[in-house]
C-alpha cells in the first residue's frame, strides 16, 4: 500500500508506511486546531523533533496506550525515559534504519525546553527515506542555508513551517522551498493560534509561480498519497 501523511493539525503528521504507523510531534488535546484527539490515534512509532509542548503534549499517553518507540534527540529520549517510555536516541547527521524505513536527524534553528523546564538538548528536523522517496520535515526551524545538502539526492516532498514568529515564515519558507528543489511540498505550523495566523493558498500561489515544485495545501485531518 502507497503510504500516506495525514496533517492532524500544527506540526503533528501520521505516515501510514509498509504497514506502520508514523506519529510526528504529536500535539492533540490541547490543539485547537487538531482535528482528532490523543485517544484517537494509534502509533507504533513516536518522532519528536524538540521539547517544547507544542510537539510533545501527547507523547507519553500515546506511547504509553499504544507502547510506541520514540525516536528522538538524546535529551529528549532521557526525559521521556525517566516517564517509563521505550525511547530510541539519535542526534543531528545520525541517520538508523527502523522497520518502516531510514530516519536522519537534520539540523533545526530553534530552541528545545522541555515541557517542565528541562533542556531538550538540540532541535531537529526529521528525514525519512520511504518506499515512495525521501521525505523530509523541517519541524520548527528558521531557514538555513544548508537546506540545499538536505535537498541533494531528491525530494519526494517537504514539510515547511509557514506560520511566522516562532519559525520561518511564508517569505523564507519560499526560499527554502528554492534550496530544497522538493517534488511536492506542504506548509504546516500555522493557523493554529492568531500569532501564527497565515493564508496557506496565497503561499502555495507564490511556490507555483516562483518554483518547480508542487504545493499542497491540506486542512486538518486530510491525507495525501506519497
Ligand atoms: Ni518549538
Ligand atoms: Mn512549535
Amino acid at each position: 500500500m502507497a503510504t500516506q501523511l495525514t496533517w492532524l493539525g500544527h506540526g503533528t503528521w501520521l505516515v501510514e508506511t509498509t504497514g506502520y504507523r508514523v506519529l510526528l510531534d504529536p500535539f492533540l488535546d490541547e490543539n485547537p486546531a487538531a482535528p482528532c484527539k490523543a485517544a484517537d490515534v494509534q502509533a507504533d512509532f513516536i518522532l519528536v523533533s524538540h521539547g517544547h509542548f507544542d510537539h510533545t503534549a501527547d507523547v507519553e499517553s500515546i506511547a504509553r496506550r499504544c507502547d510506541a518507540l520514540v525516536i528522538a534527540t538524546f535529551e529528549v529520549c532521557e526525559w521521556f525515559a525517566k516517564r517509563g517510555l521505550r525511547t530510541h536516541a539519535q542526534n543531528i547527521g545520525g541517520a538508523c534504519r527502523h522497520p518502516f524505513g531510514r530516519v536522519k536527524l537534520t539540523i533545526a534553528h530553534h530552541s528545545s525546553t522541555m515541557p517542565d523546564g528541562a533542556p531538550g538538548g538540540d532541535p531537529a528536523g526529521f528525514l525519512l527515506e520511504l518506499p515512495e522517496g525521501r521525505v523530509y520535515f523541517a519541524c520548527d526551524t528558521g531557514l538555513f542555508g544548508d537546506m540545499q545538502g538536505i535537498g541533494r539526492g531528491g525530494l519526494a516532498l517537504a514539510v515547511l513551517p509557514i506560520g511566522d514568529t516562532y519559525t520561518m515564515g511564508p517569505e523564507d519558507a519560499l526560499e527554502a522551498v528554492k534550496l530544497l528543489a522538493p517534488r511536492r511540498v506542504v506548509p504546516a505550523h500555522y493557523n493554529t493560534w492568531p500569532p501564527i495566523a497565515q493564508d496557506a493558498q496565497a503561499w502555495a500561489q507564490r511556490v507555483r509561480g516562483q518554483t518547480p515544485a508542487e504545493p499542497i495545501v491540506l486542512a486538518p485531518g486530510e491525507k495525501l498519497l506519497l
